[in-house]
């Protein structure tokens, strides 16, 4: 029994040690800054503050990697996020969403953010930082209608 109790116990060490080999790539794509957000829409201070304490690690290009984010297995898990959470929505390049999109996406800001559905769970446990208050939440849906209004009519999303 002990002797399997240590095999297994090496076999998952070793198995550790090989995942560290397996490349991902935590990548930062390089940012126009013409393109950004805060660029080419109002953002007031407070809702820019709210979205970069809270999403950008995920939502921009600019994403701070953690120590742990470069150790397998949960390097591919916050990648994947990471990756996943870029291609819905990044504020990095705004700039290049049709009307349409924008429109789409500040509507399904304020939804993921009164659901609770955003920040990701498991990311306000490693960053008690990022959670939402209420007055947060009401600050980016009233910022998103505000702007969804100001946009042009006829891509408004229902
Ligand atoms: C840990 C990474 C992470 C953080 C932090 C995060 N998101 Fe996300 N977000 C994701 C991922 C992954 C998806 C895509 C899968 C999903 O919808 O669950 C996503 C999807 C979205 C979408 C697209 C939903 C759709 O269907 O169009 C919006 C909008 C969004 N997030 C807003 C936010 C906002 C606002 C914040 C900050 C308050 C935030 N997210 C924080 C990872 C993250």
């Amino acid at each position: 029994m002990r002797v399997w109790g240590r095999r297994i116990l090496l076999a998952v060490v070793a198995m550790l040690v090989v995942a560290q080999f397996i490349p991902v790539a935590r990548t930062n794509p390089p940012v126009d800054a013409a393109q950004t957000m805060s660029e080419t829409m109002p953002v007031p201070s407070g809702v820019a503050t709210i979205l970069g304490r809270s999403c950008q690690d995920c939502h921009s290009s600019e994403t701070v990697w953690p120590w742990y984010s470069q150790v397998a297995p949960v390097s591919w898990f916050l990648v994947n996020h990471v990756n996943e959470g870029r291609g819905e929505l990044n504020v990095s390049e705004w700039g290049r969403y049709t009307a349409r999109r924008k429109d789409r996406k500040l509507k399904e800001i304020c939804e993921q953010v009164t659901s609770g559905k955003m920040p990701l769970e498991t990311y306000t446990l490693l960053h008690p930082q990022a959670r939402l208050s209420d007055p947060d939440r009401k600050a980016l849906c009233d910022w998103a209608e505000a702007a969804r209004k100001k946009m042009a009519p006829g891509a408004a999303a229902p």
